[in-house]
């Protein structure tokens, strides 16, 4: 990582990407986590085609990481909750989509889990600890199922992304992070990428 003279720091080893904060702040908590010496695998909750998990599968290499979703878009009792609670439409496509594709896309293959169906179910065999989780399943139900799967096995000093925090089409994702903050007593850190990241640490 280096620094321009406008003070920004630029990613050297993630590749180009018009969502700069996102990619740069995973990229700098995979430092941190490497710095501190943490244990664990690493999760996405939400992966469509792969695009933000093929980034993370880049940087942490030599981890697990579970990739979890129903590789045919959303279910239908969470856009039903999302729908009654005018958190959004649901009425995004996220179906043609495949683990062969996202696999293809993973630089290392061979660390990569496919746990494919509606989470949480897809979690009940799952007992590792995790450094670093991404949840972006831009529904409330899934958003606050995955804070309540993965933070009890989050380690001390790992992070967890939440995205669309601040999307005004997915409100049911900051209403899960707030009330899932609210009811734990933790908190949160909003960072400003396109559509918005919370990010819970321990
Ligand atoms: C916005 S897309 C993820 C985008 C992806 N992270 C990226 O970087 O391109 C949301 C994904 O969440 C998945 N999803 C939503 N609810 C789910 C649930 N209950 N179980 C499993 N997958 C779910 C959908 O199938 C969809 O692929």
């Amino acid at each position: 990582m280096t620094r321009s003279l406008s003070g920004r720091y630029t990613p050297l080893s993630l590749p180009p990407n018009i969502d700069y904060v996102r990619s740069s702040t995973l990229e700098l908590c995979y430092q941190e986590i490497g710095r501190k010496k943490l244990t664990g695998s690493v999760a996405e909750l939400g992966v469509y085609k792969g695009d933000f998990a093929k980034k993370i599968n880049a940087l942490f290499a030599d981890r697990k990481f579970y990739l979890f979703d129903t590789f045919k878009g959303f279910n239908n009792a969470d856009i039903a909750l999302d729908q009654q609670n005018n958190y959004s439409t649901g009425a995004q496509n996220f179906s043609n989509t495949s683990i062969e594709l996202v696999k293809s896309k993973m630089p290392h293959p061979d660390q990569c889990v496919f746990k494919k169906g509606f989470f949480p179910d897809t979690a009940n065999d799952v007992t590792d600890l995790f450094c670093f989780v991404s949840i972006d399943t831009d529904l409330y139900k899934p958003v606050y199922e995955g804070l309540l799967f993965f933070y009890p096995k989050l380690v001390p000093g790992g992070y967890i992304f939440i995205h669309d925090f601040n999307n005004k089409f997915y409100k049911g994702a900051k209403e899960a992070v707030t009330n899932f903050c609210n009811e734990q007593g933790i908190s949160y850190v909003p960072i400003a990428d396109n559509w918005g990241t919370a990010i819970i640490t321990k």
